[in-house]
């Protein structure tokens, strides 16, 4: 696999705050990558530091070889790279698939729907990459805590420990159903 993007000790610091610190990362080609964490973890800097609207404190990021961090937006766009925004207001107690249903069914008739309903939505994952979303990386306080499958990331119990916490004995809280990956 050849890698198309790669961060190399990426680190972003406001003053003594380590947005993110020392992260390495690749993308090869042809691959989803993920990257998830709660918030303040690091995710937005990340981003913006690999789309060049903010330059890294160390390190830097690459694409096809050529660096792509502490330019700027509009000249890292031309080098083939760019970020969207979080605008979208996805359902959050639902899944990807079912927020896709969602907007399949809207507007229609009620009695429209069942298979052929998921069997569009699934077409609309597909082509747009989401069927089957193939590593992620996980981020908490700046710092790469796991890296794997979506099955692999959502059993590790630092992963855990990060969303939710310890309880009053220092014992990672147990996922509710629903909670896993
Ligand atoms: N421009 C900034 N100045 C100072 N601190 C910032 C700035 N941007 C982000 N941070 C801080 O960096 C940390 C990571 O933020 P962010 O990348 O937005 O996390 P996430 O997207 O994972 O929620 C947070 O503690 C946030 O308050
Ligand atoms: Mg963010």
């Amino acid at each position: 696999m050849t890698a198309i993007l790669v961060g190399e000790s990426v680190s972003k610091h406001y003053g003594g705050l380590k947005a993110v610190d020392d992260v390495d990362f690749h993308l090869d080609d042809g691959e989803i990558l993920g990257l998830i964490g709660p918030n303040g973890a690091g995710k937005t800097t990340l981003f913006s530091v690999a789309a060049g609207s903010t330059p890294p404190t160390h390190g830097r990021v690459l694409l096809d070889g050529k660096e792509v961090s502490g330019k700027s937006a509009h000249r890292s766009v031309h080098l083939g790279i760019c970020r969207t925004h979080q605008i979208v207001r996805p359902f959050a107690r639902l899944t990807v698939a079912e927020n896709v249903l969602v907007g399949h069914h809207y507007g229609r008739p009620p009695n429209v729907g069942g298979r052929d309903a998921l069997a569009v939505t699934m077409e609309i994952l597909d082509f747009i990459g989401l069927a089957d979303a193939d590593r992620i990386i996980v981020l908490d306080h700046g710092r790469k805590i796991a890296e794997g499958t979506p099955a692999e990331v959502g059993n590790d119990p630092r992963v855990i420990e990060a969303y939710l916490g310890r309880d009053d004995e220092g014992q990672p809280v147990e996922p509710e159903e629903g909670q896993r990956a």
